[in-house]
């Protein structure tokens, strides 16, 4: 209702007073309407958790289920709000893939409030620096761990009171800006190592030992008992029955190895009755897994892993000059910390690894993102790793099966705008490239263009 005191009826299509010009209000009639008569009518609907420790942990998605990973006592519990991700139905990408509705689902761990599934394990392993009154903590990072953890770091206090102090060690060159710019911007000590993520990893290992920073990476247990709870949250989405296939990527291996820790636990525990099947999705660039796994046949063998064989192989890369390299920088890791459980995962889950091209990932990446759902590179070779499985007749069309999206896709815009708008004189356009159009600052031409 502008000055002028005209009014419309809601079905116009008018922005501005036709009579004043002024642009226009929405107004009620409240005494039409079904108005409450207090505010703590609304309290019923929190999306927000009330003041307790118990209300809290119960809006934590980590958290709501304590009960299986019962480490901590309620009240030193940390949350940042982690978690609250939802399984999304993805029914026009599976038409997309050639499989049938209502199979495919996406797990869309870029809804964490720092944009990737490490806010799951940071809760986890934030609890136990808090029980243990650590101060200083410390990560590696290809960019998602540091970002989370420089999260949490600036919104938990120690024990003591005290202000946590974040340390992250980062490789020279690749992170993508999304991540670099939460970790400045979220006040981390930011520690920009002359190498690559492997090396990182050394570096903060030998120098958590030494100068006492209390280790965050997913060598630290507890960062893996806070991932479990994606799948907790999957079988939650599927009104707690058990997919057939669980797609995720694979870099430091901790979500391979934290789901199935969470699915034997929850087996033995008589909660579920089979285990889904885990296929791990490595890059081409970054294969350790898959070249141990599928082609040296390295397997958990009731935890008598052979240990020779991967040091072969990892001398062998060494002689061949070979270091990660891949497009997905989240997962650009050449020695997977977390091998051995993830070894263990495989087995119990009768698990697949494959590999999937950079391109492959890119359009894995763009179909994700074509669909509704934006994710970062690395998240793209779940579908990418879907999309060879069902190929080979390995997953079926009509199996239930879950891609888990790790990152959001504002992590690495970069990536996604180099795909959409290659540089000119890149030979092949990418498979679904969006670029986007020139137009002349003209009615006619958008006209032309629009209705061309
Ligand atoms: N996807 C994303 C978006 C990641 O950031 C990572 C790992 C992975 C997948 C691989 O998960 O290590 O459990 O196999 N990022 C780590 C980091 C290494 O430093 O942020 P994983």
């Amino acid at each position: 209702m502008p000055s002028c005191g005209a009014t419309y009826a809601l079905e116009e299509v008018l922005f501005a007073c036709r009579a004043c010009g002024a642009l226009l209000d929405v107004r009620y009639d409240w005494s039409r309407c079904a108005v409450p008569e207090k505010l703590s009518f609304f309290d019923g609907r929190r999306i927000t958790p009330g003041r307790s420790p118990q209300a809290r942990a119960d809006a934590s998605g980590v958290w709501r289920f304590r009960e299986l990973l019962p480490f901590a006592d309620l009240e030193d519990l940390v949350t940042i709000g982690e978690g609250r991700t939802i399984l999304q139905p993805a029914d026009v990408l599976a038409d997309q893939l050639g499989m049938a509705a209502g199979r495919l689902f996406l797990q869309y761990e870029g809804f964490n409030p720092s944009g990737s599934f490490k806010d799951n394990g940071m809760a986890a392993a934030f609890t136990v620096a808090r029980c243990l009154d650590r101060r200083r903590v410390a990560c590696a990072s290809t960019g998602n761990t540091s970002a989370s953890l420089a999260m949490f770091a600036a919104q938990t206090l120690t024990r003591s009171g005290t202000p946590m102090e974040a340390i992250v060690f980062v490789g020279g060159g690749k992170i993508a800006f999304g991540k670099l710019s939460q970790a400045l911007d979220y006040g981390a000590r930011t520690l920009q190592i002359a190498g690559d993520f492997d090396a990182c990893m050394r570096l903060v290992q030998e120098s958590a030992d030494q100068l006492n920073l209390y280790l965050m990476n997913s060598v630290n247990p507890f960062r893996l008992e806070g991932q479990k709870t994606i799948i907790y949250r999957v079988l939650d989405g599927l009104g707690w029955e058990v997919p057939d296939w669980i797609v995720v990527p694979g870099g430091n291996l901790g979500n391979t190895s934290a789901f199935g820790k969470a699915l034997i636990e929850l087996h033995e525990l008589g909660l579920i009755e089979r285990l889904p099947r885990l296929a791990v999705i490595n890059a081409t660039g970054a294969n350790t897994l898959y070249e141990l796994f599928q082609l040296d046949g390295l397997r958990f063998n009731e935890g008598k892993v052979d240990s020779a064989a991967i040091r072969k192989r990892y001398a062998c890369m060494d002689a061949e000059g070979r270091r990660a390299s891949t497009i997905a920088s989240a997962i650009e890791i050449g020695r997977p910390v977390n091998l051995v459980k993830a070894l263990r995962s495989l087995e119990a889950t009768d698990g697949v690894v494959r590999q999937v091209s950079d391109e492959a990932i890119l359009d894995g990446k763009a179909l994700v993102g074509r669909y509704g759902y934006g994710c970062e590179p690395a998240s793209g070779a779940s579908v990418a790793g879907l999309r060879v499985l069902l190929e080979e007749g390995v997953i079926g069309r009509s199996d239930r099966v879950v891609c888990v999206l790790t990152g959001h896709g504002l992590k690495d815009p970069a990536a996604t705008v180099n795909y959409h708008s290659p540089a000119s004189g890149q030979m092949t356009r990418p498979r679904y490239a969006n670029p986007p159009v020139p137009v002349p600052n003209d009615l006619q031409e958008v006209a032309k263009l629009l209705n061309g």
